[in-house]
């Protein structure tokens, strides 16, 4: 069973240059995750892969079933889920290109499923670190074995979508201490620490996010961007993986402890 999962975003659909053992296709109490789960073989390693918006990108932000997908995974025996994603750059030393490994969330999605616990239980995990500790680590670790620079840090705003932000609104988030903006870490960072998956991200700017850069903001940017750093994405989940340990000792796969009313 495959204990690690990725999650693609925008402009990674599959990852091709990895060997595909199978595929798995997973029905949920939520309904149907995003698309199948393609089961790779990464660095020696069973991988469960599964891309957000679906294999053809038919499916917009706003629009994912992220309990579907973070059930799927858990169902597969998912204990650790790198997730990949597309963010507008609004801290203005970030440049286009730059893998963020995010550590902190601003929730700005309205209208999305964000909680399996909405029925007859009530839990209240803590996310004050909505970020898996050790696989931040272990994204850090690799960024310095493979020689690439990476942010160690940095705030995800997560806006509804699917069109982009106004100035004004870019101007509030940076006010409030936002430095990457994208669409989908919430719920889904939320949804895996109440499945107890340790969740990590690694965000790529794409653009600088409306105001900070040129006028007008386009999907071909963001496509364009992530495939241009698609090798060093590759290579960073490879050598993550590599790196990832069975035992873990985040507090993340104790998150319904105490978390209970
Ligand atoms: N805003 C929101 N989501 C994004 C952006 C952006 O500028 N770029 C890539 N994903």
């Amino acid at each position: 069973m495959p204990e690690i999962g990725i999650i693609g975003g925008s402009g990674v659909y599959r990852m091709p240059s990895v060997e595909l053992l199978r595929e798995e296709v997973v029905d949920t109490p939520y309904g149907a995750p995003s698309d199948v789960y393609k089961i790779l073989r990464i660095s020696g390693i069973e991988v469960a892969f599964l891309a957000r918006h679906g294999g053809g990108h038919a499916i917009p932000p706003h629009k994912v079933n992220y309990r579907a997908n973070i059930r799927g995974f858990k169902s597969l025996g998912v204990k650790r889920l790198l997730s990949l994603g597309a963010v507008g750059g609004i801290n203005p030393v970030i440049s286009p290109g730059t893998i963020v490994v995010t550590d902190q969330i601003i929730d700005m999605t309205t209208g999305r499923a964000s909680t399996f616990y909405d029925k007859d239980e009530v839990y209240h995990v803590d996310f004050s670190e909505p970020f898996c500790p050790e696989l931040r680590a272990a994204f850090i670790e690799a960024a310095g074995a493979i020689n690439l620079p990476v942010l160690q840090r940095g705030t995800y705003v997560c806006t509804n979508g699917p069109r982009f932000e106004t100035r004004a609104e870019i101007r509030y988030y940076s006010i409030i201490g936002a430095d990457v903006v994208g669409m989908t870490a919430m719920p889904e960072a939320a949804l895996a620490r109440e499945a107890e998956i340790c969740y990590g991200t690694l965000a790529t700017l794409t653009n600088y996010a409306a105001g900070i850069g040129r006028e007008k903001l386009t999907t071909t940017e963001v496509i364009e961007t992530i495939n241009k750093s698609s090798i060093n994405l590759n290579a960073m989940l490879q050598k993550t993986v590599s790196l990832i340990t069975a035992q873990r000792n985040c507090p993340c796969k104790d998150a319904l402890k105490d978390a209970k009313i």
